[in-house]
């Protein structure tokens, strides 16, 4: 395909270019809706630059469907508003299982049937409802719900999505003349992330959430602004449809798939209501390994005739129902905020909030990581702030709430002198933290010993912070080692401690020594050796001995462990005291080694190389790809003759036939489960 050379005449022009559009859409739904695509992007960026020449040579061929029309017109003065052409209805909530049970009832008793009912159970994506008209295939419209009847006609900036396709083709499904969908417009929360950042540089205020930053793209006037927000959409509903023959809601997601749209590939079918809330509070639970947000799950009568028969109340449907999840965010007050300081030295400020309900748990303290975070937001104590919290993520503090100031709110600064110590608190240029001169501040022992045996490193239960620092006041612990030759008579003495915890607390002190060279590596809290590198090291190493011996250079041949890494390794055991500690470890009885790996599970995909192709029934590419990171495989983009498995599901494309050439093994899910489980 030449680039410079143009066709000899209008009519071959109008030829390439209809060609180019077609492979462009085509291209173009695999990345953004399947994201699945089998080109690279050079190859894609060829099309589209001889796509451009081709329409500035020959202007009166643009149509408003062409892929290079996504970003056009000027920016507006303000939206107009539409009616709708059919009214878009919000749903009722459920806010307990009790709640999704007296819906199920409502439904049985509407219905009069006594026999399962079917149930589709999508997930609530937490965007912005829009909808789209498309006539003869053609993307006409796209507007905001507003009041129901009546949203703004934001056409020019739904364009700019490019998983909203301009124009519907298939090549033996027929297009209908008049279709109108509905779908929720969102912010995928990398991108959000991205925008606020990109925000505070610029001195721009925060958004609040995904939804937020998403229905403020979607509301700019300037066309080219929303482009550049990374906004993508879910389509999971149907208005008016002319001459489109489906029986169930399932159907109709997947003729929207097939006409183009993006899907969310999340939603089950379930008989029985149990699974229905089964599945709901699966994703309470899970919500936070989305790449989006969602704030509930919606669960919807599949068959779209008793959807009919069931019919509206005065404002919602009766054969639906949102079952919404608690909040995820709360507004509460910074009442304080505390410094404290970590086994590097690093100080770090904590918000002391008010007590406030947040995703089912009474929280009361939110990181503030340095100064710089609270700088760039302002957080002063007093504040009323929005505050976030995600699964077991530690919360965190999204914004303040300006307007509530009342002007006694002070600002924080770190302080000079170290809380633990009182030595000076020097910052280092380049870095954000704040950190103690101290090489011997009581804090960095006390930290230090708190991670020894924490779950990851010695994993000694029962040894919690009190009582560490009980054991540190009684000067019983002046070093890690100490913990071994504690004896009951030493620490029944301590506060709270009965005769019966002492015994369960020495046991587990006795225990822990055969927790194994990964875990005693993790423990001594070298410098960025982290529970997975230690893992490696242990594992190659097999030994203390060997560990301590090694080289840099034989520290950074392992796959994983970089130089800054193999750096602070041979420093570490270059410290008289580092060696004494473990020799005295090693004295105790401290297991030194680690067990060479049986072949576990871990191992099972060890060496295998893995492509994904095509939409898979249950599990999205990331949960695929994690299973198979976890079980020590590889995942790449590409079908070659060092591929073992290509994991195939639906609408596979180019890969599979790639492949099925090279005669590489093609799993489906079901195999794949197999394979794995
Ligand atoms: S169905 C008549 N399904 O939730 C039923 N809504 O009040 C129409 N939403 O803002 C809604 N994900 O945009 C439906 N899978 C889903 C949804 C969903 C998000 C939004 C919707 C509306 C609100 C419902």
């Amino acid at each position: 395909m030449p680039s410079s050379n143009l066709p000899e005449n209008a009519e071959a022009a109008k030829a390439e270019i209809r060609e180019l559009r077609t492979q462009i859409n085509y291209h173009n739904h695999r990345y953004y809706v399947l994201d699945n695509p089998d080109i690279e992007d050079k190859e894609y960026d060829l099309l589209m630059r001889r796509l451009i020449t081709l329409e500035t040579a020959y202007p009166e061929l643009i149509t408003g469907d062409s892929p290079t029309q996504r970003v056009g017109g000027a920016p507006a003065e303000g939206f107009l508003r539409v009616a709708h052409l059919t009214p878009m209805r919000s749903l009722g909530n459920a806010f307990s299982e009790e709640e999704l049970m007296a819906f199920h009832q409502r439904v049985i008793n509407g219905l009069a049937q006594t026999a399962d009912i079917e149930y589709v159970v999508e997930l609530k994506i937490d965007g912005l409802a829009i909808d789209l008209v498309y006539e003869n295939g053609r993307l006409i419209r796209g507007a905001t719900r507003g009041d129901g009847y009546e949203g703004e006609d934001v056409t020019g900036n739904i364009r700019t999505i490019r998983s909203v396709p301009l124009a519907l083709e298939h090549e033996s499904l027929a297009i209908p003349p008049l279709l109108e969908v509905r779908g929720e417009v969102y912010m995928p929360r990398k991108a959000f992330d991205r925008l606020n950042r990109e925000r505070s540089a610029a001195g721009e205020p925060p958004f609040a959430n995904p939804r937020n930053a998403a229905a403020g793209s979607l509301r700019q006037l300037d066309p080219q602004m929303t482009s550049k927000r990374a906004l993508d959409v879910f389509i999971y509903g149907i208005g008016i449809h002319e001459g489109v023959d489906i029986q169930t809601h399932t159907q109709m997601l997947q003729y929207l798939q097939k006409l183009g749209f993006k899907i969310n590939p999340l939603y089950r079918v379930f008989k029985r209501i149990e699974d229905v809330v089964g599945y709901c509070t699966e994703w309470a639970q899970k919500r936070g390994d989305l790449a989006y947000d969602i704030d509930g799950m919606v669960v919807k009568v599949n068959d779209l005739a008793g959807q009919e028969r069931l019919g509206f109340t005065a404002k919602d449907p009766r054969w639906a129902i949102a079952y919404k999840f608690p909040a995820e965010q709360a507004v509460t007050v910074v009442e304080d905020i505390f410094t404290g300081v970590g086994r590097t030295g690093v100080l770090t400020p904590t918000a002391i909030l008010r007590p406030v309900k947040v995703a089912g748990s009474t929280v009361s303290r939110a990181t503030l990581h340095n100064q710089d975070f609270i700088n760039e937001k302002d957080i002063r104590i007093g504040d009323t702030v929005i505050i976030h919290k995600a699964g077991e993520v530690i919360p965190e503090v999204i914004g303040v709430i300006v307007e509530k100031r009342m002007g006694k709110e002070q600002p924080f600064v770190m302080p000079a002198a170290c809380p633990e110590c009182g030595w000076p608190v020097v910052r280092q240029q380049g870095e954000a933290a704040h950190k103690c001169t101290n090489a011997h501040c009581p804090a960095l022992f006390r930290e230090g010993l708190i991670h020894f045996v924490s779950r990851d490193a010695m994993n000694i239960e029962g040894l919690g912070p009190s009582i560490l620092t009980a054991l540190i006041d009684a000067k019983l612990v002046t070093s890690a080692a100490d913990l071994y030759t504690l004896t009951a008579g030493q620490i029944i003495n301590l506060e709270r401690m009965g005769d019966k915890s002492a015994q369960n607390l020495l046991a587990a002190i006795e225990a822990s020594k055969q927790a194994g060279l990964a875990r005693l590596l993790y423990a001594l809290g070298i410098r960025f050796v982290g529970v997975k590198a230690a893992g490696i090291i242990a594992r190659h190493f097999g030994c203390m001995q060997a560990v301590r011996e090694a080289s840099f250079a034989s520290l950074t041949e392992l796959n994983e462990i970089g130089e800054k890494t193999a750096e602070s390794i041979v420093a570490f055991f270059a410290v008289p005291e580092n060696l004494e500690f473990i020799e005295r470890l090693e004295a105790v009885g401290v297991v030194m080694t680690e067990e060479k790996p049986q072949q576990t599970a871990s191992q099972l995909l060890q060496g295998k190389t893995f492509v994904l192709t095509g939409i898979l029934p249950t599990m999205t590419r990331t949960e695929a790809t994690a299973v198979i990171e976890r079980l020590g495989g590889k995942v790449t983009g590409s079908v070659s003759k060092k591929t073992d498995y290509v994991l195939a599901g639906s609408e596979a494309g180019s890969k599979l036939d790639k492949a099925r050439n090279l005669g590489i093994e093609i799993l489906t899910e079901e195999q794949f489960r197999q394979l794995v489980e």
